[in-house]
Order: structure tokens, then sequence, then C-alpha cells
């Protein structure tokens, strides 16, 4: 009996079934399983063909003269600081993002960037017309610069085109679901398609030896979309990202074969295209809302550069049976521990109120050490008593109450001295690290000595102010 050759495939995370079902095991979505061609099946051995032997090859030590990854700088510095110092030659890059968040208009800059240092760079697109990129180029003031430009989609037109002449520096991939190859039968942009061309045009860059660069659209959960499979293959994925109605945009290493991952990068979506952002800092305080109660700066870490944020928190009685918890740019469970911790050790009811934590200009955060200058925001706004402006904030916050240590003390020190802060809460232990000129250290213990430090206790041995407040 001949062996069915249809599969079904999740296009969601690329599980393969034999029959048809709504739901995916692997990964639990809905109406996701579509029938592709088995994914062996353009190459699959005849009945009567014999088993390849195999051929014996050579193997090498860890030892070897290309230990360093050469790297071409693109000339962008904050795409640079990302991809951890530049294109390597051969490596092929991912970058996903939610449609319009400026994947396209990224790719492009640096195309030209590097087309105008005298590199050939080739941008393909799948998407959009020829007509459109050169519009686009116009506006971004790029029309003078030597990139080559197609609207194509086929994998291996594009493969015959790029082996020709010069071998090409860069090649950007606008996006990896539009493209299809005759491999195998499936439509573009499913699963089985969109593994298959990755997969060509991954081989074609490590033979020429070019930096490719594959735009990948992101699904509504920031999942880059079907090709799960892709980021397995690819040396780095880089995830564009930003909040509607912010012009920050934020690229960030998911996975870097050749580089660090806690790196980001920050741009400014401006009319002229994306404009680097050198000192973000600065630029997430631009809008303080000085002297308001719930508001507190946060001295982060992203990666090796310390950046300082504002997080804002409204605490405010419920109308509800069940008071509301809603979080933008933070984990929600780290907000929900916070507000345990301040119940259980600080006395501070919270079961009637709603709580919202905001971080401004659509940053995500990640790092523990924000709990403290979390749990000060949301003290001052349930104390309605506003933190001093010049203050910043970090420390992680113990199931236990206790303040505890966070890495790169110093460095979030020196950044909140060169804004201009003059006094740190921090926790106990960077009292050692030594107080730098001007600013003030506040070390703390416990997460009780904020709360007697932002909404001090009227009487003496009398609860805390807040705890009144609330009733
Ligand atoms: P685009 O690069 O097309 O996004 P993607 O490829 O990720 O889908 O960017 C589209 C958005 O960027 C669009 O909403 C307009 C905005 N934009 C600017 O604000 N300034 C500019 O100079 C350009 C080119 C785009
Ligand atoms: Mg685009």
């Amino acid at each position: 009996m001949a062996k069915s050759t249809r599969e079904f495939v999740c296009q969601n995370c690329g599980a393969a079934y034999n029959r048809w079902q709504g739901k995916c095991d692997a990964c639990g979505e809905w109406n996701t399983i579509s029938e592709e061609g088995a994914a062996g099946e353009a190459r699959a051995a005849g009945p009567g063909r014999p088993p390849r032997k195999g051929r014996a090859f050579a193997l090498a030590p860890l030892a070897g003269e290309d230990a360093q990854a050469p790297r071409l700088p693109s000339g962008n510095g904050e795409f640079d600081r990302v991809a951890g110092g530049g294109l390597v030659p051969g490596s092929v890059l991912l970058v996903g993002g939610d449609p319009g968040i400026g994947k396209s208009t990224l790719l492009i800059q640096i195309a030209a960037a590097l087309a105008e240092a005298g590199h050939r760079s080739v941008y393909i697109t799948g998407e959009e017309s020829v007509a459109q990129v050169r519009l686009r180029a116009a506006r971004l003031g790029l029309t003078d610069t030597p990139v080559q430009l197609a609207a194509e989609t086929s994998v291996e037109d594009i493969i015959a085109t790029l082996s020709h002449g010069k071998t090409p520096r860069l090649v950007v991939i606008d996006s990896i679901q539009t493209m299809w190859t005759d491999m195998v039968e499936s439509a573009p942009g499913t699963v089985t398609q969109v593994r298959a061309s990755a997969q060509l045009l991954i081989r074609h860059a490590k033979r020429a030896g070019s930096a490719v660069i594959l735009v990948g659209h992101v699904t509504k959960d920031g999942q880059i979309a079907g090709p799960r499979v892709v980021e397995h293959m690819v040396d780095a994925v880089l995830s564009f990202e930003g909040e509607g109605g912010h012009h920050y945009r934020i690229l960030r290493a998911v996975k870097n074969r050749f580089g660090p991952t806690d790196e980001i990068g920050v741009f400014e979506m401006t009319g002229g295209g994306l404009a680097e952002v050198a000192n973000p800092s600065a630029l997430f305080l631009s809008e303080r809302d000085l002297g308001a109660p719930g508001t507190a700066v946060f001295a982060g870490m992203e990666g090796t550069r310390p950046l300082l944020v504002e997080i804002q928190a409204l605490v405010a009685p419920t109308s509800l049976g069940t008071p509301r918890r809603a979080v933008v740019g933070w984990d929600p469970s780290r907000l929900a521990m916070v507000l345990a911790v301040l119940e259980a050790h600080c006395g501070i009811k919270l079961g009637g109120c709603d709580v919202y934590l905001n971080v401004a200009g659509g940053l995500r955060i990640s790092e523990p050490a924000a709990d403290l200058a979390a749990a000060a925001a949301l003290v001052s706004s349930l104390a309605k008593s506003p933190l001093p402006p010049d203050a910043v904030h970090f420390g992680e916050i113990s199931l236990s109450g206790a303040i505890r240590p966070v890495v790169h003390a110093p460095a979030r020190l020196k950044e909140a001295q060169k804004l201009g802060f003059a006094r740190a809460v921090v926790p106990e232990a960077t009292r050692a690290a030594g107080e730098p000129d001007g600013l003030a250290l506040a070390p703390l213990a416990a997460l009780i000595d904020l709360v007697a430090h932002v909404a001090p206790s009227p009487r003496p041995g009398g609860k805390p102010r807040i705890a009144e407040t609330n009733g």
C-alpha cells in the first residue's frame, strides 16, 4: 500500500499529526492545524532506490585559528550593540515584530548604511512593490545610496540572483512568511514553506558568506508567527518592540550565537525614519510628572547599559467585588508578590483596592531589581505622598520582606548621578559600594523601612498613615 504523503501541521508550533484535529496537543492552540505535504516529501527516496551509503568526514579539535567571528559593523550603533558588535559574515538573523512597528524602515536604513560604506547590499521585499520601497527610501533621504532592490518571492530565483556578481555582504529578506520554494508543495506562509525557504536561505548564507537578515511577523501573543521552527535554525533572533502611541522602539536580542542576549537598542521613530537614541535614560525621564504621588524612578540595567525609567502606580478603592490588578511593562506575578509582601510584612491592606502599575515610555522591565521602585510607587500612591523627585530606587524584595542586593549597583548609581539625581534608595548591602559624589545613599534593610520612609506614622507606635487612609 502506498504510504500517505500528506500530514497535518500546526501553523503555530510545527507539530505534525496524521489526521486533522481542532486543537494542537503540543501548544494548545485551536484551529491552527492544516494539511500539508509531508516535510521530507520532495527528497524522499523512491521505493526502488537503495539508501545512500554514508561518507566519512574529518573531525576537528576545538582549538583553531578562526575563534573570533569577524564582524562587519553596520554603521548603526544601536543595531550593532544588539547584534553583538556588527554583522557576522555567513550568519542569519531573524528580526521579529508587530506589523507597522518599523522593521522594514530599520532594515532599509541598515542596508543603505552598508551600501554607502561601499559594500554590496541587497534588499528583497515580498510584501511591498519596488515603488513602495522607493517611496519610503525617498522619505528617509536614502535614494542616492546604491542598495540593490527587488520585489521577489521565489527563493530559488533569489538565490540564483544573489549568486551572480560580487557576493553581497548583506541580504535583507522582507519577510520570510512571503517566501516560497518549489521544494515543497504547501502554500506560502505555511510552516513547511517557511521552514524550507529559511533552510535554503541559511544554506546559501553559510556557503556564500553573506549576512542574511530575515524579517518575521509576530503573532498576537508575541511569538514569531508560525515559524517558531525558524528561531532554532537562525544564528540570532532580534525582536523589535514598542508600545502603540509611543515613539520609542526597542530592539532586543532574544537569542544570539555570537553575542550577549541582554542588550537593547533604543530608537525613536521620527518623520525621517528611526533615529538612534544614545542616552535613553534622558528620553524615558523626559516627561515626568514631578511632585505627583505614585511615581518612582527605577535605576535599571539593560545588558551593560544602565537605564533610568519611571514606574507609575495607582492604588484606589475598588467599586467591584474583586479588585483589579493591571500591569503594563512589568511582570504581573511580581506585582502580586510585592503586594503580598506589603500586606504580610508591612500591615498594608490592599484587598479593597484596585492596583495599576505602568512602566513609562513603553519599556518592558524584567529585572527583579525593580521591586523596590514598584513598591515605593505603590506606597506613595496609597499614602498620597509624593516621593522626592530627585531620588532613584533599586533593590529586590524577598518574600520575607527583606531588601536584597542587586548586581551592577555602581553603574546604576553613576547613571543616576550623571542625570542629576541626589538620592538613591538602595539595599543595605549597597552601602559597601560607596557614595558617588553628590549622591546620598538611603540604604534599607527591609520593606517596612521604605513604608516608614514614604508614609511616616503620625504618632509613635501608631499604625502607618496608609493603614488609616485605607480605613
Ligand atoms: P514599517 O517599517 O513599514 O513597519 P513594518 O515593516 O514593521 O511593518 O513602518 C511603518 C510605520 O512607521 C508606519 O506606521 C509609519 C511609520 N514611519 C514613520 O513614522 N516615519 C518614517 O520615516 C517611516 C518610513 C515610517
Ligand atoms: Mg514591513
